[in-house]
């Protein structure tokens, strides 16, 4: 049973573990496979981008990250990486569904074609369901695991985003719920890391951002800009055994987002 040792609460706090990450060639993906070889762990790597998937894992250095070849469409492709995991160090401890994609925000229902919507919900929610899947394929015979679901504020809130993607980030709090409940009796857990805007290839175009980063969607704190690298301490901790009892949670990153509406202006009368 993981209990929490002196050592994981300051400095390496995920010395030895195993992780798969998909989507790791960029953003958020790559930011968070950084942070947790730093942190001690060996990441496998998935994307579709060979050729920024193999840089980052190469100046991540050969004993703690490979890079892989994959499309989380596509079963097998999860199958292997996480087999590679196990072939390579014996274990699979984590497993991280980041990778999505994003259609044109269109202005009316009217003017989606349902091949774009299919494409979003086949990347964004299909891949989850397959890498949730493959993980616990192995998870399940060692007794142990963790799962970390990268969604979104779409995925509570909408209006933000088009249909497609506010629906498939929806869809991945709920595929989370339903994998943490039927995962508990293995002693595994699934949580969802849920965004606010951060500056990656993703969001450029989509949420507008000003040059200096900051983003013009509506932030609650002040003078905060969220960063990838807020994103990957948050998935430090979920990993963690610091976070041991966490399952079936959707942690927000949002600086309040999501539970304010400011409409009302109470607080901005004084
Ligand atoms: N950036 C944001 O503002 C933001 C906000 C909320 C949620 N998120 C979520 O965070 C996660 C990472 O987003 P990001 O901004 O870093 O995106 P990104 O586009 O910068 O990186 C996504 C990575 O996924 C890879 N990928 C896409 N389709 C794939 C497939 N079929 N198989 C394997 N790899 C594939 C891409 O090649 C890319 O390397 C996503 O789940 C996204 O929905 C991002």
């Amino acid at each position: 049973m993981a209990t929490i040792s002196s050592e994981a609460r300051v400095g390496k706090r995920l010395e030895g573990k195993v992780v798969v990450i998909t989507g790791a060639a960029q953003g958020i993906g790559a930011c968070i496979a950084r942070m947790f070889v730093n942190h001690g762990a060996k990441v496998v790597c998935m994307d579709i981008n060979k050729e920024l998937g193999q840089s980052v894992c190469n100046d991540l250095g050969s004993e703690n990250a490979c890079f892989l070849y994959g499309d989380v469409t596509n079963e097998s492709d999860i199958e292997n990486a996480i087999n590679s995991a196990i072939d390579r160090h014996g274990k699979l401890d984590i497993m991280i569904n980041n990778a999505a994609t994003a259609d044109e925000a269109k202005q009316s229902i009217l003017d989606n074609h349902l091949s774009d919507f299919e494409k979003v919900m086949r990347v964004n929610v299909s891949g989850v369901f397959l890498g949730i899947k493959q993980a616990a394929r192995v998870m399940i015979p060692a007794k142990t695991g963790c799962i970390i679901n990268l969604g979104s504020i779409s995925g509570s809130v909408g209006g933000i985003a088009s249909h497609a993607y506010t629906s498939s980030k929806h869809a991945v709090v709920g595929l989370t719920r339903n994998a943490a409940a039927e995962l508990g009796k293995h002693g595994i857990r699934v949580n969802c890391l849920s965004s606010h805007a951060v500056l990656t290839p993703l969001s450029q175009n989509f949420f507008k951002f000003d040059q200096d980063g900051h983003s013009r969607v509506y932030s609650n704190l002040k003078g905060m800009v969220l960063q990838p690298e807020d994103l990957a301490s948050a998935a430090v901790y979920l990993a963690s055994d610091e976070a041991r009892f966490m399952s079936g949670h959707n942690l927000m990153l949002d600086g309040g987002f999501t539970v304010i509406n400011p409409a009302f202006g109470l607080f901005s009368k004084f």
